[in-house]
C-alpha cells in the first residue's frame, strides 16, 4: 500500500529521544529553546514560541492579540477547521472568505468584501503549503492586523521572505501530515517581544516566571522529546523540500499527460510551495470521490479527502456563499506524497488514479 503520508523517523530521531530520556529533563528545557531559535531563523522572525499543536498556536495567538466576544475574524472557507475553532473558542465569529480557484487560498478580493466595522483581524492560510498572495492581501487589508496560519507551510517562500513571516503573528503545525513532525506540536512566530512574552505565559499556566501567575491559562507546552525530534527533522528540511519539489514536478507532468481535466493547485509567480500536499480537483464528469478513493485503495494506493468547506459545518454557525471552497471540499482528492517516496511510486499513483477515473 502506498500511504497518503509516511513520516520518516529514523535512528537519528531515536538517538535524540534516548538522550532526552536519559537526561531526565522532559519539558521546557534546552531542546525546546534550541528548536525555537532554529524555527525563528528559518521563518525570518525574531521570536518563536513552541507549543503542543498548531491548534494551540492559533488559540493562544488569537487570544494574545485580544480576539474576543463581538469580534469578527476573516478566515478562508476551505481548511481543516482549527482556525475557525480557535476563533469560536474565544467567543468571536469567523467570517468566511471564499478561496481562489487557481491557488486555493483565500481570495484577496473576498477579504476586501468581507471586512466590516467589527473585523478584528484577517487570518490568512498558506493552504497545503502554497504561499498566499502577500502583496495583494497587504493592499486589501490595509491597516487590519494579519495572522498567517502557516501550519502547512514551513519551508515555503514568498517572493522575498519565508512563509511564517507575514503579519503580526504566524503559526506552524508539526502534526505527522506536515513536512516536519514532532508527533504533535506547533509554534507561534512573531517579531513583537511583548507578544512573545504573553504567548510564553499563556502556554505555561499564565506564568511570567516560575510561580509568578499573571492570568488563568492552560498548559500548552511542547515536550523536550518533541523538540529533540523537531531539531533532527529541521536539519533535513532542505533535503525534504528538494525531494518534494522533484516528486511534485513528476506528478504535475504525469497528471497533465493523462488529459483527464484534472486541476492542480497553482502557485503565484515567483514563490515556492513546500508541496505539503499533492492534490487534484476532480472534474464534475468524474465518478463520485468515495468511489475513486475505493478503487485506488483496491489498487494499493491511499488517497484522501483534501479539505473541508467551513461554511458547511453547522457547529461553526457561519454559513456563507463559498462555491469554490464547496467544490474543492467535494471534489478535492489528496494523493500520496512523503519523504522517501520514489518516482516509481508517483507513477503507480497516477496509473491507479487513471484506472479509477476511466474504469466503467
Ligand atoms: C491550516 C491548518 N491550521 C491549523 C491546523 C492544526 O494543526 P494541528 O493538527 O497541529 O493542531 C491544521 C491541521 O491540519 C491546518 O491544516
Amino acid at each position: 500500500m502506498i500511504p497518503l503520508a509516511r513520516p520518516q523517523l529514523g535512528k537519528t530521531e531515536a538517538r535524540a529521544v534516548q538522550e532526552v530520556l536519559e537526561s531526565g529533563m522532559l519539558v521546557q528545557g534546552q531542546r525546546v529553546s534550541a528548536f525555537e531559535c532554529e524555527l525563528a531563523l528559518r521563518a525570518g522572525r525574531e521570536f518563536a514560541v513552541a507549543v503542543s499543536s498548531g491548534t494551540s498556536a492559533l488559540l493562544l495567538g488569537l487570544q494574545a492579540l485580544g480576539v474576543g466576544a463581538g469580534d469578527e475574524v476573516l478566515c478562508p472557507a476551505l481548511s481543516w477547521p482549527s482556525p475557525a475553532h480557535a476563533i469560536r473558542l474565544l467567543g468571536a465569529t469567523p467570517v468566511l472568505v471564499d478561496v481562489d480557484p487557481e491557488d486555493w487560498n483565500g481570495a484577496p478580493e473576498a477579504y476586501a468584501e468581507a471586512r466590516s466595522s467589527r473585523t478584528k483581524l484577517a487570518l490568512v492560510i498558506d493552504q497545503f503549503g502554497n504561499p498566499v498572495r502577500r502583496a495583494e492581501l497587504d493592499d486589501v487589508v490595509g491597516d487590519l492586523p494579519v495572522v498567517e496560519d502557516a501550519a502547512c507551510a514551513l519551508g515555503s517562500h514568498f517572493e522575498d521572505a519565508p512563509c511564517g513571516s507575514f503579519g503580526v503573528l504566524s503559526t506552524l503545525s508539526f502534526h505527522p501530515r506536515k513536512l516536519l513532525t514532532t508527533g504533535e506540536g506547533g509554534a507561534c512566530l512573531t517579531d513583537d517581544a511583548e507578544l512573545a512574552a504573553r504567548l510564553r505565559a499563556l502556554r505555561n499556566h499564565g506564568q511570567s516566571a516560575p510561580g509568578e501567575f499573571l492570568e488563568a491559562a492552560g498548559n500548552h507546552r511542547m515536550t523536550e522529546i518533541a523538540a529533540a525530534i523537531g531539531l533532527c527533522q529541521l536539519a533535513r528540511l532542505d533535503a525534504m523540500l528538494d525531494q518534494r519539489a522533484k516528486l511534485a514536478e513528476r506528478y504535475v507532468a504525469a497528471l497533465e499527460a493523462l488529459a483527464l481535466d484534472l486541476r492542480v493547485q497553482r502557485s503565484p509567480r515567483g514563490v515556492r510551495s513546500n508541496r505539503q500536499t499533492m492534490a487534484v480537483w476532480l472534474p464534475d464528469s468524474a465518478p463520485p470521490r468515495p468511489e475513486v478513493m475505493q478503487r485506488m485503495r483496491d489498487l494499493g494506493v491511499g488517497a484522501g479527502i483534501l479539505s473541508y468547506s467551513l461554511a458547511r459545518l453547522p457547529h461553526l454557525l457561519c454559513p456563507a456563499e463559498t462555491p469554490v471552497a464547496d467544490a474543492l471540499a467535494d471534489r478535492g482528492l489528496a494523493l500520496p506524497l512523503f519523504e522517501g517516496m520514489s518516482a516509481q511510486e508517483v507513477d503507480q499513483v497516477v496509473e491507479a488514479l487513471k484506472q479509477a477515473l476511466t474504469q466503467s
